[in-house]
């Protein structure tokens, strides 16, 4: 080997540290894993006779009431409910301080799912509504009426000021429980929740025993009778059995919860969007076809450049399977949707992007990997402003228990993980800022274990990186 000058050995030395350090800020320079420590304890269902699933007394009373957007403006709400006894009334009956009292007519649908004969589930879109103002509805006209209230948005616009719940994967455990009244007394007050899929795990049931449809209902009404929940479909909402002859997917989801797809000119209910004050919220299905030429696809290519930023600042993206998930569990099974549509979200900027699946909680860096193209080896997520924050949000306390084992180390691309159940807030203050908080059940309703100031990518592009920089 030939000899090195001292000043070549010392280059040469530099090099190799520098490398070093190099690729361990690649392999393992992550974000925090959370050193929480909770209690373990077995996630078990609530037992049908608990008082969140109790049957509101009355002949054909009205249950499982529940709201959600019902245009893409937010002057419609779709009100949905089951009677028991017999179809009654599609009237829902409503008023507002300075409206009289209104009509609105829907309609009725049964179901069957292998020996389950739903109730009859009503479905009513009441239109034309002011914006920002209280109004009270009633249902079950002719029998037992039940009166419950909501609060229209505000009109859309660019510095309206919103507050969003997030919650995914809640089922009906005790900790599901605990989950959603941690979102309902939580400070920080959530005006509509956006819902990342997952809803009744009925389909770990038996025969995917449909009366677990009916106690989620019953259990999620106090919250989604009186603000808007947006859903988007998960695995858990599919329902496809084959063994007992059920083979139509979706069956149970689409005849209890509607969504208003039509209006963002979607031909399917799992893929839609909505404008809510000063958000642009797109939903997308990881559970149907997405690949080029399919209706998911062609949809959301004409649907990205329709966003004006200047009339919703804030572009948010529902999913169901997380993209960027550094957890053992679903691993990579959103990886296809990624390598489909993610050059579309950087192109678009998309602000954040919320997923559920993994029993977990993670936030990601603002992050893309997009250069990739099969032979040119760059495969590594790197850092990009223009990419979304990606969170995973599946933490809401189903009967499958929490994701605890993670990937080791930690990904650079990770900001935060922790398993622990839990919700989070977005909370957009104008064009520019919103407050982010994730809340953990075991802490009180006011304290963040998680935060972030997100900075708009449209009016105020800069490094919004919680990590040190
Ligand atoms: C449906 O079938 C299951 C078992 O095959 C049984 O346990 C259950 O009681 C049945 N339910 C109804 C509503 O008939
Ligand atoms: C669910 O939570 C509510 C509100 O905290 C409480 O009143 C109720 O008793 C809880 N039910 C169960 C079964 O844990
Ligand atoms: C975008 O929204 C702004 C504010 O509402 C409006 O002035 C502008 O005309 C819109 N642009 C397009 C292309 O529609
Ligand atoms: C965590 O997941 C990895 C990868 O699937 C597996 O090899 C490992 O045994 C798991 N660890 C535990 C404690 O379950
Ligand atoms: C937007 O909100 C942030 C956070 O509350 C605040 O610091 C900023 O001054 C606001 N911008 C304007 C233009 O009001
Ligand atoms: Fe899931």
């Amino acid at each position: 080997m030939a000899k090195m000058g001292t000043s070549s050995r010392v280059a040469a030395a530099i090099v190799a540290v520098l490398g070093f350090v190099l690729s361990l800020a690649v392999v393992c320079n992550g974000g925090k894993t959370s050193s929480f420590v909770r209690k373990v304890e077995k996630t078990v269902d609530m037992p049908l006779d608990s008082d969140v699933f109790k049957v509101p007394p009355g002949y054909n009373a009205p249950q499982q009431v529940h709201i959600t957007q019902g245009d893409q403006l937010g002057k419609a709400v779709i009100v949905s409910w089951v009677t028991v006894e017999e179809p009654g009334s599609n009237t829902v009956l409503y008023w507002s301080a300075y409206s009289k009292k209104q009509k609105s007519e829907g309609k009725v649908t049964t179901y069957k799912f292998y020996n389950y004969t739903s109730g009859y589930i009503h479905h009513t879109t009441i239109r034309n509504l002011k914006f920002n103002t209280k109004y009270y509805y009633v249902v079950g006209i002719g029998h037992t009426e039940r009166q419950f209230w909501f609060i229209t948005p505000p009109e859309v616009g660019p510095d309206v000021p919103y507050t969003f719940g997030l919650i995914g994967d809640l089922g009906q455990s005790f900790d599901s429980n605990k989950t959603l009244t941690h979102y309902e007394l939580n400070p920080q007050k959530g005006q509509a929740v956006l819902f990342v899929g997952d809803l009744s795990y009925a389909d770990t049931y038996p025969n995917h025993d449909n009366v677990r449809w009916d106690t989620w209902g019953r259990f999620t009404e106090r919250s989604v009778a009186y603000q808007p929940w947006i859903w988007t479909a998960g695995n858990h909402e599919i329902d496809f059995a084959p063994e007992i002859d059920e083979t139509k997917p979706f069956k149970p989801y689409t005849h209890r919860y509607h969504v208003p797809y039509k209006a963002s000119g979607s031909t399917a209910p799992f893929w839609y969007s909505i404008k809510r004050a000063s958000a642009y919220i797109i939903v997308l299905s990881s559970y149907s076809a997405y690949g080029k030429y399919t209706p998911q696809y062609k949809w959301l290519e004409q649907e990205l450049p329709k966003v004006n930023r200047s009339e919703t600042p804030w572009l948010i993206v529902l999913m169901h399977s997380p993209w960027y998930n550094s957890y053992n569990y679903h691993y990579m099974e959103g990886e296809t949707m990624r390598v489909m549509y993610e050059p579309w979200f950087v192109k678009y900027k998309v602000d954040v992007v919320f997923a559920g699946h993994v029993h977990a909680y993670e936030r990601s860096e603002r992050i893309s990997n997009v250069a990739y193209n099969i032979v040119n080896g760059i495969c590594i997520p790197v850092k990009d402003q223009s990419a979304p924050v990606y969170i995973t949000i599946g933490d809401g306390g189903n009967l499958e228990g929490l994701a605890t084992n993670m990937t080791e180390p930690q990904p650079a691309y990770s900001a935060y993980r922790e398993a622990s159940f839990g919700h989070a807030t977005f909370d957009i203050k104008n064009r520019t800022h919103a407050y982010y908080g994730w809340h953990r059940n075991q802490d009180g309703y006011a304290v963040t274990a998680d935060s972030m100031w997100f900075f708009n990518r449209y009016y105020h592009p800069v490094d919004d990186s919680t990590s040190a920089q």
